[in-house]
């Protein structure tokens, strides 16, 4: 196979998005936009990848340079167009042996089999490939013009288009591709007479035809190619990527009640079998083994939950939680960076932070782990079976033994030995028959006070 490279055009100022945040830089189901971009490459076989980005925000930048490496980012004076934008990558595409592709960052489901279909028609002889999708509504999208024969003549942007053209449904996602020989070539070519003064890369289409190359179409659902340039069509494209994920999952063999209120991360993994019950969410980072349960009003991010735990009602699960199997989180627990062992349990009301549990162990309600004193965090290690009562403070360093009890309400600052009882609060001490007597006191006071009224 010819060697595949892609340059991501993450140029523009996105300023629909009117946020302080860059457009390239908004996340979408925990991956910022541009992250997905480069993913969707790597994983259509581009083993070279250039990013062309701005010079009004430094931090996409740094960011891209950290995912590619800093000779892999080029930066786009002004942002002239998305065929001056590539063109800002002339060095690495001159540099590319086989074929290449363009594509935005802002289009950030491009599914890769979809990138993977452009590459195939180009080492099949196209000399331009388009990746393009039937608009529901074309709107300001690039129209796909094709001849008489069905074959792509050129594409026509929105604002350039005759009547008669705008009435095109076919529509241009962004993505091109040529061998990178030829690309260079064509994109010096391109000029910015055109309504918008810019220099448009579906140009490309026109020049390589003119060279007389053949121009291609490969096709894809609209719903995965869909271009964000506000705040809304984000919302639209997290929408169309939950879709996608729920249908992944249930095909999978995820039980879920009422998929359409379960919200997943872009990495989220569940395993045959587990049930998710509705309005949970995941961020990033999460695997959940099969034959789980969760239950509905959870939140789980960075965590890992083995095979046949359970996991709330109204549980929270943050980086570094990883439930054994079998165990259980009941409702209103917090769970952050602790290893609970298989068996274990945590029913109700507690916050379990830095540490560890052993297996079978059982933490009471409203069990605190102490793990931050202002300064630095510390552990709590809980051994195998062990029984901290309900109501207890842990106060971190610290560790309970195996199979060792904790009283409730105890306030635990020194370590429990295994099997021991540790009970640290107030004795509890009786005064025989002072109630009663506390009463009838009372009850001659008011008497006496009512009279005087
Ligand atoms: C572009 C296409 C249009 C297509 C649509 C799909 C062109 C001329 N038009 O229009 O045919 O239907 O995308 O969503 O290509 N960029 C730069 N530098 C620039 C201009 C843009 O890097 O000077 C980058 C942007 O950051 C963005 C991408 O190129 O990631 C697309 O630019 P945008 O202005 O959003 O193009 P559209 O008008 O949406
Ligand atoms: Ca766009």
């Amino acid at each position: 196979m010819a060697k595949r490279s892609a340059v991501i055009l993450a140029a523009g100022q996105g300023t629909r998005m009117k946020s302080p945040l860059p457009k390239v830089l908004h996340p979408l189901a925990g991956r910022p936009m541009l992250a997905w971009a480069l993913a969707n490459a790597r994983a259509a076989g581009c083993e070279e990848i250039a990013i062309v980005v701005g010079p009004h925000f430094p931090e996409v930048g740094r960011t891209a340079a950290e995912w590619v490496g800093t000779n892999n980012v080029f930066v786009q004076s002004e942002p002239l167009g998305t065929g001056h934008a590539a063109l800002a990558a002339e060095g690495f595409i001159r540099a590319q042996t086989g074929e290449c592709i363009i594509l935005f960052a802002d289009t950030p489901l491009t599914p890769p089999q979809a990138l993977a279909g452009v590459f195939d028609t180009l080492e099949a002889g196209a000399g331009v490939t388009v990746l393009g999708f039937e608009a529901a509504d074309p709107g300001g999208y690039g129209r796909l013009l094709r001849n008489e024969a069905g074959d792509l003549v050129a594409i026509r942007e929105a604002k350039d288009a005759s009547p008669e053209e705008r009435a095109v449904t076919l529509c241009n996602s962004g993505v091109l591709g040529a061998k990178a020989s030829d690309m260079v070539g064509w994109l010096k070519r391109v000029t910015n007479d055109n309504a918008k003064g810019e220099y448009y890369l579906t140009d490309l289409v026109e020049l390589a035809r003119a060279d007389g190359r053949r121009a291609a179409v490969v096709t894809c659902a609209e719903a995965d190619v869909l271009g964000v340039n506000s705040q809304a069509e984000l919302a639209k494209a997290n929408a169309a990527f939950q879709v996608r994920k729920r249908a992944e999952l249930l095909a999978a063999g995820v039980m879920m009640d009422a998929p359409e209120t379960v919200f997943f991360a872009f990495d989220t993994q569940i395993g045959p079998g587990t049930r998710i019950e509705p309005n949970v969410v995941f961020g990033p980072n999460v695997i959940i083994a099969g034959g789980a349960w969760v239950r509905a009003f959870s939140h789980i991010e960075g965590a890992i939950v083995e095979a046949g735990a359970e996991v709330g009602p109204y549980a929270r699960l943050r980086p570094g939680a990883k439930i054994g199997a079998k165990a259980k989180i009941g409702n209103f627990v917090e769970v952050k960076n602790v290893t609970m062992g298989d068996g274990a349990k945590a029913n109700h009301l507690a916050y379990l932070g830095d540490g560890t549990i052993g297996k079978g162990a059982n933490i009471g309600a409203g069990t605190i782990f102490c793990n931050y004193d202002g300064f630095a965090k510390h552990k709590t290690e809980i051994g195998e079976g062990a029984f901290v009562g309900s109501n207890s403070s842990l106060v971190a360093p610290v560790q309970i033994g195996a199979g060792a009890y904790v009283g409730s309400g105890s306030v635990i600052t020194k370590p429990v030995s295994a099997d021991a009882l540790a009970v640290a609060r107030g004795r509890q001490s009786e005064i025989e028959g002072w109630a009663k007597r506390f009463r009838e006191k009372m009850a001659s006071f008011v008497k006496a006070k009512a009279k005087q009224e």
